[in-house]
């Protein structure tokens, strides 16, 4: 359903909502005797840890896990990742929608930034800042670069809440849609920046220094517990109904595009085969009349004049022949000319779906 700034009803806060996991804690190192026990604790008879870390690979525990295989928590972090830029995708469509005038729906602006404020600041973000923690703990080099990544964990938060807060406004019309379009827009591109970053180099770089041993421990942390996500989880939560709902249809939407896309392509490669088969079936039906046009020649010239009919019959072959490949080359420029209108033909039907 579509609003504007005035009808819209005025959500409640996100800041009260309780806060499960606590920031940046460092994550101490066990004793040798701690480490004996939980790897006691976590093994089961088939080989598997209790956190899903399997004891299979051959390499050494105590050396990085590597690329030898994802582990659930970089799963876990990538996963949030994609979710969060499916959510940056559907602001940055909504403030083009404000930028440009259009109709839009304030309840799914509010839910997308409450959304980011709600999960990815209050569980993505703290479960980053303790693996990165870990990560410092071992490699002294990295330290610095994991303190501005955790600062800009918070600078991000606060920018969040106030952004939030600048929608609230213009929910109520003390602020402008271009105020919220321009912060917003800073906000996503600082958001794909920092995942960027992430995903490039630091996600590659965790997993080249942290050890299943390191993993294992990790995953016991009662705050890198899996958390069901509000939007993306098994259930939606009802404060963001409307932009899960937004974002099935833009899927939705999506697909059929696709679909379309698909059947447009379909019917130009139908178009094509039967421009060439129409070609194939020109130049069959020339070339047969040009070899009754030959033979009939032939026969008359030999009734005509016999003892000079084979070099009459080879010169009035070799002119036919000249004829012949001249329609042969007009079918085929007539065929190329055709076959780029198709092309285009179909390239214009794809640009009609994106208007
Ligand atoms: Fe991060
Ligand atoms: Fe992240």
């Amino acid at each position: 359903m579509a609003a504007n700034a005035n009808t819209a009803a005025k959500k409640k806060p996100a800041a009260k909502k309780k806060t499960t996991v606590a920031k940046k804690k460092p994550v101490a190192r066990k004793s040798p005797v701690a480490k004996a026990k939980t790897k006691t604790k976590t093994k089961t008879a088939g080989g598997k840890s209790t956190a899903g870390y399997s004891d299979k690979p051959t390499r050494d525990k105590n050396k990085p896990a590597g690329k030898v295989a994802e582990q659930p928590l970089m799963k876990a972090l990538r996963a949030e990742h994609r979710h969060i830029a499916t959510v940056m995708q559907l602001f940055a469509d909504q403030l083009k929608a404000i930028e440009e005038g259009q109709l839009v729906d304030t309840h799914v602006v509010y839910e997308i930034m409450d959304y980011m404020v709600t999960w990815p600041d209050r569980y993505h973000h703290p479960r980053e800042d303790l693996i990165y923690s870990r990560v410092a703990e071992i490699d002294s080099k990295a330290a610095d670069e994991v303190d501005t990544l955790q600062r800009d964990h918070d600078r991000t938060a606060i920018n969040g809440r106030e952004m939030l807060k600048n929608i609230e406004r213009w929910r109520e019309g003390d602020a402008t849609g271009a105020l919220v379009a321009k912060s917003g827009r800073a906000y996503i591109d600082h958001m794909y920046e920092h995942m960027n970053v992430e995903e490039k180099v630091v996600f590659p770089h965790i997993e080249s220094v942290l050890t299943l041993q390191d993993w294992r421990e990790l995953a016991e942390d009662d705050h890198l517990r899996a958390n069901s996500d509000p939007v993306f989880g098994p259930r939606v939560q009802r404060e963001f109904r409307n932009m899960a709902r937004k974002l099935r249809r833009t899927v939705r939407s999506s697909v059929e595009r696709g679909t379309m896309v698909e059947w447009i392509g379909i019917e130009a490669l139908m178009e094509s085969l039967e421009v060439c088969s129409m070609a194939l079936e020109s130049a069959r039906n020339t070339t047969s009349d040009h070899v009754r046009a030959a033979w009939d020649d032939c026969q008359q010239i030999f009734r005509e004049s016999p003892a000079t009919a084979p070099f009459l019959c080879a010169a009035n072959n070799a002119k036919l022949t000249l004829r012949l490949l001249g329609d042969v080359a007009e079918i085929s420029r007539d065929t190329f000319d055709d076959l780029t209108r198709v092309n285009q033909d179909r390239r214009d039907r794809v640009r009609l779906l994106d208007r």
